[in-house]
């Protein structure tokens, strides 16, 4: 049995932890062993630079020292829990990847998408996901979403300006574009259960 290797991205509040679990379920129902995951974080490390980088003061962090954090946390992930998992024939569900760290630290911070990716390649020897699902929703229905979640109050990368935001979501509509065979765009504006039919339309193929 092989397991493929799939990463959930787009901006906060687009769906993705919610169909996560849902996709996870209808694996689990067709036989697969899955296991699901979050960055930054998934390992014990990584959940440890996880706490560095979202909390404290916005200015906490250069650009260049979070990129490498995030990048430490990947390493770790990738080599402790995603490796192993696909070499057992898991499936591995990840709530955001190396496209995370192209979107946010590179398209809306200003880095180089080339330096982003030579870190990745020497933190986690480049590996790619089989298949990236970009989450992609109404700016202002995600707002609404993530008040009702958080209230006023997110951490420190989710509480930066609209404008900052904003170029988050071209750079993943941009990566998106340069990699479509990587890439499935996901409408995510609609019930769950609609939602979740686009994102198996896209696997069907491979469990059977
Ligand atoms: P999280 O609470 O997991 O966000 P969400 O629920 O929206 O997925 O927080 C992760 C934050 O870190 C989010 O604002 C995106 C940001 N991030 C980066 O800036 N670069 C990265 O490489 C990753 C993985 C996340």
């Amino acid at each position: 049995m092989r397991g493929y290797f799939i990463s959930f991205e787009g901006g906060e509040g687009t769906g993705k932890s919610t169909q996560i679990i849902r996709l996870a379920n209808w694996l689990t129902e067709q036989n697969q062993e899955v296991i699901v995951t979050r960055e930054p974080g998934g390992t014990d490390g990584a959940e440890a630079i996880r706490t560095l980088l979202l909390n404290g003061d916005a200015d906490r962090w250069n650009k260049r020292s979070e990129a490498l954090l995030f990048a430490a946390a990947r390493a770790d992930h990738v080599d402790r829990l995603i490796k192993p998992a696909l070499a057992q024939g898991q499936w591995v569900l990840t709530d955001r990847y190396i496209d995370s760290s192209r979107a946010y630290q590179s398209a809306a911070s200003g880095l180089d998408d080339k330096d982003i990716m030579a870190l990745h390649e020497f933190g986690s020897e480049g590996l790619l996901p089989d298949l990236t699902f970009l989450m992609t929703i109404d700016p202002a229905v995600s707002k609404d979403r993530l008040h009702k979640r958080d209230g006023d109050k997110g951490d420190r990368i989710q509480d930066r300006e609209n404008g900052f935001h904003d170029k988050v979501r071209k750079g993943f509509l941009d990566y998106a574009r340069q990699e479509p065979e990587r890439f499935r765009i996901i409408d995510g504006d609609g019930a769950i259960d609609a939602v979740h039919a686009r994102i198996t339309a896209h696997l069907t193929p491979l469990v059977s």
